[in-house]
């Protein structure tokens, strides 16, 4: 059988979509999903902490972008969390787009989801960028979630992501401290850590 990368856009049977529920801090959340999406039948563990990490440690206000949103998990739990921010989605998917879409409709949140393949249909700019980034695309793109999201962020915007270390975690916080200047680690648990930028005056 033919092996897709989620990140690839593929035509899909209706049989290829399906529900799970999984629960964040003590509470369930349904999602709808499908075969070829990133951690398609739980909230993945690295998304689960990032998400912690930030209600717990980063006040969000403004608008706030999820990059690489898949089914929705980042953007829609942030929206539940911090009522007043506006909340936009991007995927290079067309699939995880529409799911994110029907996932904020199930959860009762509204959010902006669309297409984008990284910040190419960016236009407005942002307090905050919260993401598990793409991996499986290669370091480069991993490396333009950062050098693309200092364009889109305002000043005193901030970016969350969380990364595995055996995944270029030092190469990709060198990166970070490069080109905003300052990067710190806001939690490390399991192997995962979650590293922050802050774009001050002198970015
Ligand atoms: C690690 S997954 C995270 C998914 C979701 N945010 C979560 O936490 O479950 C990364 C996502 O980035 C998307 N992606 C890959 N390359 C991309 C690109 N060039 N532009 C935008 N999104 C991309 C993939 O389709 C995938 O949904």
């Amino acid at each position: 059988m033919e092996q897709h990368h989620y990140f690839l856009n593929v035509e899909h049977k209706d049989s290829d979509f399906f529900s799970f529920t999984d629960y964040f801090l003590d509470k369930p959340y349904t999602f709808k999903s499908c075969t070829d999406i990133f951690s398609k039948d739980c909230i993945d563990y690295g998304t689960s902490l990032l998400l912690k990490t930030v209600i717990k440690n980063v006040e969000l206000s403004g608008a706030v972008l999820d990059v690489g949103c898949g089914y929705g998990a980042i953007g829609i739990l942030l929206k539940k969390y911090f009522e007043n921010i506006d909340v936009d989605m991007i995927d290079i998917n067309q699939t995880a787009v529409k799911l994110s879409q029907e996932n904020a409709k199930l959860n009762g949140v509204v959010v902006n989801a669309f297409e984008s393949n990284m910040y190419e249909n960016v236009h407005n700019k942002y307090a905050h960028i919260v993401t598990n980034p793409p991996i499986k695309a290669g370091k480069q793109n991993l490396f333009s979630v950062i050098t693309g999201g200092i364009e889109v962020l305002e000043d005193g915007g901030t970016i969350t992501l969380v990364i595995k270390k055996k995944h270029v975690m030092e190469s990709l916080k060198n990166h970070m401290n490069q080109i905003f200047g300052n990067v710190e680690v806001l939690k490390k648990d399991k192997g995962y850590y979650i590293l922050h930028s802050v774009k001050t005056k002198a970015n």
